[in-house]
């Protein structure tokens, strides 16, 4: 029998990267290969060969090796994007967005090159607009290409209310819609413990609370660190969508995927809760919200396109590029 791993590339090495691809290997989701193009010295391979001496002490049989190009990452079942720019103190995500528009487009038009089959997963912020910025760059079909917010705002949501009662994270349940920017929605009218509705153990005024500190999650982690972005959530997350994606689990997760007609968005790539399996986006699940939360989303669209047009304007193709390629849109199977 000829029994491959599934091959999982992580683009970037610096902490998100880097952590996903030791969380990847532990739980032996594929054989790991972390490609780092723009640093051709030591530290990403050195970081490859330090996991790979982890393996006798946790038990891991994966392979973590590092790349500089991207033919050592051909023919990868799911590829991370978390190269970029993270934000430091007093920037937004979306302060990140002409620096790393650049890099994400050449991510994808090379991984089109290399990979054209894999599943792209992207972490890299604002990652609404850099979801739309790899459909843009190369032609994907809609499935394949998600980003990685909704289960990182779900778990920091999940945590705070476990903390607030005292009760397992595993039996808080949540679903954050829209963009993953302080403008995102929670639906909290869904939100339970085991079932057990959340408005019905905290007190309205607190669970706002809880709420804002979700939204501001993200911020309250780079304050306190005061050198860069949280990595050990993000890449617990995105390692949880590669596990769904390789061991095609179908977990219901809430990820930023191409959206038409669900949810009325009209064409853009937004956080909606998404059955995650083989091949990327399953479906897309429609759910009913309460009439606020519609507005929220509706609102956290409005910050998601106004990004895309910001976007497009700075990657605008010259004339002459114009003329050997047409702008893509996600190619629909
Ligand atoms: C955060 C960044 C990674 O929310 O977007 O922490």
């Amino acid at each position: 029998m000829n029994y491959q791993r599934p091959k999982i590339t992580v683009i970037g090495t610096g902490n998100v990267g880097a952590t996903c691809a030791q969380y990847c290997a532990m739980r032996e989701l594929g054989d790991v290969v972390l490609l780092n193009t723009t640093s051709r010295r030591d530290p990403p391979k050195g970081k490859a060969l330090d996991m790979a001496e982890s393996a006798p002490v946790f038990g891991f049989n994966v392979k973590v090796t590092n790349a500089t190009d991207y033919e050592e990452t051909a023919d990868s079942s799911v590829v991370v994007v978390a190269a970029g720019m993270p934000r430091k103190p007093g920037m937004s995500r979306d302060d990140l967005l002409a620096a790393n528009a650049e890099i994400v487009g050449n991510i994808a038009k090379n991984v089109k090159a290399t990979s054209p089959d894999a599943v792209i997963i992207v972490v890299t912020n604002p990652v609404d607009a850099m979801v739309q910025r790899v459909f843009d760059a190369a032609d994907f079909q809609k499935e394949r290409v998600v980003g990685q917010a909704g289960v990182l705002d779900c778990a920091r949501f999940r945590a705070f209310v476990a903390m607030e009662l005292n009760v397992s994270p595993l039996d808080v349940h949540a679903m954050i819609l829209g963009g993953h920017g302080d403008s995102m929605a929670p639906v909290v009218s869904c939100a339970s413990v085991a079932g057990v509705p959340v408005d019905q153990l905290i007190p309205t005024e607190r669970l706002g609370q809880i709420v804002a500190r979700t939204r501001l999650g993200g911020g309250e982690i780079v304050d306190l660190l005061g050198t860069g972005s949280a990595y050990y959530a993000p890449a617990a997350s995105t390692a949880k969508m590669v596990k769904s994606i390789v061991r095609d689990e179908n977990r219901l997760l809430a990820c930023v995927a191409y959206c038409d007609q669900e949810y009325d968005v009209g064409g853009y790539c937004i956080g909606v809760p998404v059955v995650l399996g083989a091949g990327g986006v399953k479906k897309i699940v429609q759910m009913s919200t309460t009439q606020a939360e519609r507005t929220l989303f509706e609102k956290s669209l409005e910050a998601v396109k106004a990004n895309v047009a910001k976007l497009r304007e700075l990657t605008k193709p010259t004339e002459d590029e114009t003329k050997e390629t047409e702008p893509s849109a996600p190619t629909v199977s």
